[in-house]
């Protein structure tokens, strides 16, 4: 027994010695690349170079055992004020932002910041990669774009403002806010009822999705505050690895199409931690997604979380393998959406709803194979197959002017593989309990549903559809 206690004694003891001398071999590495890349890096012309004017560092000084550590260094932060940014609120900050971006994307690690305590405002911009590995857009401040369409600069795009592009591994975080200024935007005749004695004007409505990923890859995006965006908040195209963690987004319930977050052509995203209010869908999935895992998310007031349109212009949709968990959904106009066009073709498959609370919702659990947008949509034969949709311990209270449920699936593509369990749905007002509607829906009720589900058909259809038949 001693003898054990004694060897276990001296075992930690060298465990120890070693793992010292590691970390100081490690600090000497660590800083002769610093210097090295000191030197490779042209410093940027702002005469406040923060390359040069970070402090010197002696790793020869054993008794301060973190003498400022070059990780936690200013070597890599290029200050968006030192590159002329001036913060004010008015002043034209795009130039300093562009060339920030350009210096940090050139170094390792580089960190762009836009510090606390200052409003920047810039115009329309495509901050581009590649850049090197582990970049950081670190806003603290507040960051905004032109007051409206008016200031809006002529030559830049309406459809978007903040956009990157063609990144790998990069990081949008910092404890600030992007204020979209979208007030003006919603406020054009163009937008539904907007125009004289509420009416619609025609004509070009674009606005711009305040923040766009686009052709990019393990993105991280935490801890900003988004807000009154002229249109989407944050939309991922052509995407692959996204984590989004801690975002608080919102925009007025009746600002128009001011989705919350949207992602299409995009795989393993991870939605997690956020509050989500605004005029439209809290988050929307659109065709090409699959490996989504949406979870301790608050939406609404809202449009709810939408999987579609898919379909539209007979066109072939895949969705795959989306989770949302523990959620909460109130005031919403829908719930769990699945939308998709008459004549489309492809396949919506593999999607779990469990833990999701609704308060005051409409239409909270939803599946519409006949969206379309306008009255004249003829009935069609084919359509975006859907199955595997499992609905778990969905609870709360729905607005009774829709059914709770609907599950309105195709004439000739039945919905199949519809799981229910403990869900119970009471309205918000009322004793009305209104009777769910199916049309062609297919699944098994592992509990008693409430409101009752007569019109789920218990097991397959006759003629079993199989996923691969549908091309995804
Ligand atoms: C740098 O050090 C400061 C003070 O020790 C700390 O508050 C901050 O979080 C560190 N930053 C990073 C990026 O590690
Ligand atoms: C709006 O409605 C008022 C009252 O009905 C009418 O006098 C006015 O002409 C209408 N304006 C337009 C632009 O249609
Ligand atoms: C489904 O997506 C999750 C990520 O949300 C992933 O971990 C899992 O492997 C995927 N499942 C399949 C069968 O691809
Ligand atoms: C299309 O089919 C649906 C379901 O069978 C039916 O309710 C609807 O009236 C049809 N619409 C047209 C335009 O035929």
């Amino acid at each position: 027994m001693e003898s054990i206690r004694e060897l276990l004694l001296i075992l930690l003891a060298v465990i120890l010695l070693v793992q010292n001398l590691s970390n100081v071999e490690a600090r000497y590495h660590h800083h002769k690349k610093q210097k090295n890349k000191g030197s490779t890096v042209p410093p940027p012309a702002s005469p406040e170079n923060p390359v040069s004017s970070s402090p010197s560092y002696s790793p020869s000084v054993p008794s301060d055992p973190y003498p400022n550590d070059p990780v936690n260094s200013t070597d890599c932060i290029f200050d968006v004020r030192d590159y002329g940014a001036v913060g004010d609120g008015s002043a034209d900050d795009t130039a300093a932002f562009r060339a920030a971006w350009k210096a940090a994307c050139a170094v390792e690690a580089g960190v762009v910041l836009a510090p606390s305590d200052y409003v920047f405002k810039i115009t329309s911009t495509i901050f581009s990669g590649p850049c090197k590995p582990r970049l950081v857009f670190q806003l603290d401040g507040v960051l905004m774009p032109p007051d409206g369409p008016d200031t809006w600069p002529k030559a830049d795009s309406r459809k978007q403002w903040l956009v990157f592009y063609k990144l790998d591994d990069m990081t949008f975080t910092g404890k600030g806010t992007i204020e979209g200024n979208g007030q003006p935007w919603w406020d054009l005749p163009c937008k539904p009822h907007r125009g004289p004695n509420g009416s619609t004007s025609s004509g070009p409505c674009d606005s711009p999705a305040l923040i766009r990923f686009f052709m990019s890859s393990n993105l991280v995006v935490s801890g900003l505050t988004i807000q009154n965006s002229p249109q989407f908040h944050m939309k991922f195209d052509g995407c692959e690895g996204v984590m989004i963690d801690k975002l608080s987004i919102s925009s007025p319930k009746l600002s128009p199409n001011t989705d919350g977050i949207h992602i299409e052509n995009t795989k393993s995203v991870g939605i997690y931690n956020s509050m989500i209010s605004n005029g439209d869908d809290c988050i929307s999935i659109g065709t090409g997604c699959s490996d989504v895992d949406i979870a301790d998310v608050t939406c609404g007031p809202s449009h709810g979380i939408s999987i579609g349109s898919l379909g539209a212009h007979y066109s072939q949709a895949c969705v795959s393998n989306i989770t949302v968990r523990n959620a909460i959904i109130r005031e919403s106009d829908n719930g769990l959406r699945i939308k998709t066009w008459q004549g489309g073709t492809g396949c919506v498959s593999d999607l779990s709803f469990e833990n999701i609370q609704m308060e005051n919702v409409r239409n909270c659990i939803n599946i519409d194979q006949y969206y379309c947008l306008s009255k004249e949509c003829l009935n069609q034969t084919s359509a975006v197959f859907v199955t595997g949709i499992t609905y778990r311990n969905i609870k709360g209270t729905y607005d009774v002017r829709t059914p709770p449920i609907h599950f309105a699936c195709s004439d000739t593509v039945p919905c199949t593989k519809i799981t229910m369990a403990e869900v119970e749905l009471l309205p918000y007002e009322g004793q009305l309990l209104d009777d769910p509607f199916c049309w062609n829906a297919y699944g098994t009720q592992e509990t008693l549903t409430i409101p009752p589900i007569d019109c789920l058909q218990e097991g397959e259809p006759q003629s079993e559809q199989e996923v691969s038949a549908y091309g995804c």
